[in-house]
């Protein structure tokens, strides 16, 4: 009851300092509460979306919270529990919960009644445990303890569907049909347009926030919960959430520049892109649904076809070349020649460092890897992420030889 009235306190002071605005995120204390019986469930939609339903099924938005199963086809845990670590104190009997498949996985056991993230991680990558501390997130002086790290307050909003915190439940876990088009038993029971989300036809802002709302840093009004709770698709995400954005100095989410600087920016950075302000999205090239191809993408990023679609020579958007070698310098094979190796470069640490794209899209200029005053010596460039053993200045000379417009 305490924690209710802490929350009420802390919406009330929220709103009172922001005049009670309706755009500062201070209205996410208020829905703790949510009414699972207006959502069907997966298994129902797909009853009717088939197409949709099987390519959804075997994607990432389905494996990211699920039983701790060790072997077989449906086997979830990754790490391996025999190589002993100083920073693990549990062991895979006390775990409910694993979380993730792809770069890292958590853990969540019960602690004192309460479902709690671990302070370990495994990560895939390097097959290793690693400490996860927490350190780097805005709630960590509020839960120094992890035995305080409650799922339900500080991840399960954005890993499951449906989740009440205040009776600790979801409806239904991991990232499902109505996370991104809403509650549906209405539509279910009598199928019609109007009763549920298309992100298809929404404005582009709102379609965009379908996505924000878990693929952008932030934070909501109040202390309590680290996730947009009483966000729902079609909704206005301000009123829930208010994304980190670059501060020009290096932070948790950017390196100074601006560019990733973790995982789960994705939002952050797109936002500062050209391509968000020309009206593109995340769907422009992400299948919500799953694809074949790496992170879902429409197309195959690594052979160049995605960003072909619109980009190119005889495209308005150029960039305009006879031979791919003449925009990029690098043999027409060469990683170097993908157009996302130097405009998504992966500044961003995930389990471990350059894991996560960066996604300003931006080529990111050797000149902020040079030692000045502004610029922390640290922000990754898109050409040393691959040349490691050439120096900045190497980069930056060859950079201005091959761009000679390049600001
Ligand atoms: C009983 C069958 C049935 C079930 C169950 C069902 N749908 Fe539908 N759905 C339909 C039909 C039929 C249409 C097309 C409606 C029309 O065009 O008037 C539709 C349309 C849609 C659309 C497109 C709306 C648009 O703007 O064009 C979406 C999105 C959708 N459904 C999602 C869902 C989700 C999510 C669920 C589960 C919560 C679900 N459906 C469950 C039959 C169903
Ligand atoms: C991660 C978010 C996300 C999830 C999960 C998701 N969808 Fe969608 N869905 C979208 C978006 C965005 C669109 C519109 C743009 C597009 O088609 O990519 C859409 C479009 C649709 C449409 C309408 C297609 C049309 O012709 O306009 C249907 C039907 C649909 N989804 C059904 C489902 C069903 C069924 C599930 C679960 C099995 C599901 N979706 C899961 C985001 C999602
Ligand atoms: C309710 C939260 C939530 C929403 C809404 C959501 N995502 Fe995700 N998304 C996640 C999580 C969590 C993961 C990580 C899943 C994992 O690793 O198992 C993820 C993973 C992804 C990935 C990586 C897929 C891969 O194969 O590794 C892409 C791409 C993605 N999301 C795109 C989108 C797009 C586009 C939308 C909006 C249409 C969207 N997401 C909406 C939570 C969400
Ligand atoms: C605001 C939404 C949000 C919150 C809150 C959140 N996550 Fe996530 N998480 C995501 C999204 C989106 C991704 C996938 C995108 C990425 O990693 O770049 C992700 C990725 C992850 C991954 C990596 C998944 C993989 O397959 O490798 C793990 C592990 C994870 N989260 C654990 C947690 C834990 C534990 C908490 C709570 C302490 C938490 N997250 C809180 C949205 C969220
Ligand atoms: C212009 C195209 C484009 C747009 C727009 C775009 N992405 Fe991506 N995204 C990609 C490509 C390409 C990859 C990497 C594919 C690969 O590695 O083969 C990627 C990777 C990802 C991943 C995997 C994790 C990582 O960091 O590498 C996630 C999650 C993701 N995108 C989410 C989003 C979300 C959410 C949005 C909207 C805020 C978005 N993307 C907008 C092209 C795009
Ligand atoms: C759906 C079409 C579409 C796709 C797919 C697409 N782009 Fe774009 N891109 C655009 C548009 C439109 C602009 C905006 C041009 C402008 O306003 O000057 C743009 C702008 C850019 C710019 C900024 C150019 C400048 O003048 O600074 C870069 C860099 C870029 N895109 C890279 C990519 C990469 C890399 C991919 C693949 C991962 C990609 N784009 C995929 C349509 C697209
Ligand atoms: C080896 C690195 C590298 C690769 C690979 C690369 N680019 Fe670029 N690109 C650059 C640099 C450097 C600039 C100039 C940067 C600027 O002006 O911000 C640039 C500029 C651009 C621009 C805007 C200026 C113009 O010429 O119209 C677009 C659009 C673009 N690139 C798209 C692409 C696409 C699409 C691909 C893949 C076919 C690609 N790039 C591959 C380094 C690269
Ligand atoms: C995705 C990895 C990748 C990125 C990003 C990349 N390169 Fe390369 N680079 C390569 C590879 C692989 C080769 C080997 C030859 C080839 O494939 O063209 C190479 C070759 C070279 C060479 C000729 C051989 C040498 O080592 O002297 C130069 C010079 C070079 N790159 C400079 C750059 C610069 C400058 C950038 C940034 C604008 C850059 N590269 C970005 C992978 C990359």
């Amino acid at each position: 009851m305490k924690f209710f009235m802490l929350v009420g306190v802390l919406a009330l002071v929220l709103a009172t300092l922001h005049g009670g605005k309706s755009d500062d995120a201070s209205k996410s204390d208020v829905s703790l509460s949510v009414d699972q019986s207006l959502y069907a469930g997966s298994e129902k939609c797909a009853s009717c979306h088939k197409d949709y339903s099987e390519t959804w099924k075997t994607s990432a938005h389905n494996k990211m919270i699920r039983p701790p199963i060790l072997s077989g086809p449906d086997q979830t845990v990754f790490a391996d529990f025999s190589k002993p670590s100083e920073f693990r104190p549990f062991e895979l009997k006390d775990v409910k919960w694993v979380i993730g498949h792809r770069w890292k996985q958590r853990f969540i056991g019960v602690v004192n009644g309460e479902e709690v993230v671990f302070p370990a991680q495994w990560s895939i990558k390097e097959a290793k445990w690693q400490p996860y501390t927490g350190k780097a997130d805005w709630w960590y002086p509020l839960h120094p303890d992890w035995k305080t790290r409650s799922n339900f307050k500080l991840c399960a909003g954005c890993h499951s569907t449906g989740v009440d915190t205040k009776t600790q439940t979801w409806k239904e876990l991991n990232i499902t049909c109505e996370s991104c088009h809403g509650p549906g038993k209405a539509h279910s029971l009598k199928p019609a347009v109007e009763n549920i989300v298309n992100p298809a036809r929404l404005s582009t802002e709102r379609s965009v926030e379908v996505c924000l709302s878990c693929h952008q840093a932030g934070k909501p009004g109040g202390d309590e919960l680290a996730w947009p709770a009483g966000f729902s698709p079609g909704k206005k995400l301000a009123d829930y959430w208010k994304g980190f954005a670059p501060e020009g100095k290096q932070t948790s989410e950017f390196w100074t520049n601006g560019t990733a600087h973790k995982n789960r920016v994705q939002g952050n950075t797109f936002l500062q892109s050209k391509m968000h302000f020309a009206g593109l999205q995340c769907s422009s090239c992400h299948d919500s649904h799953g694809s074949r191809h790496t992170s879902m993408t429409l197309k195959s990023a690594t052979t160049n076809a995605l960003c072909l679609t619109c980009h190119g020579p005889g495209k308005q958007v150029g960039p305009n070349y006879v031979s791919i070698t003449e925009h990029t310098h690098h043999a027409p094979n060469s990683t170097g020649s993908q157009c996302i190796s130097c405009h998504m470069a992966k500044t961003g640490e995930n389990s471990v460092g350059a894991e996560s794209r960066d996604h300003t899209f931006n080529f990111v200029s050797p000149a902020v890897s040079i030692g000045d005053k502004n610029v922390s010596k640290k922000d990754p460039n898109s050409c040393n992420l691959c040349h490691a053993d050439k120096t900045a200045e190497w980069a930056l000379a060859t950079t201005k030889k091959w761009y000679p417009k390049l600001k």
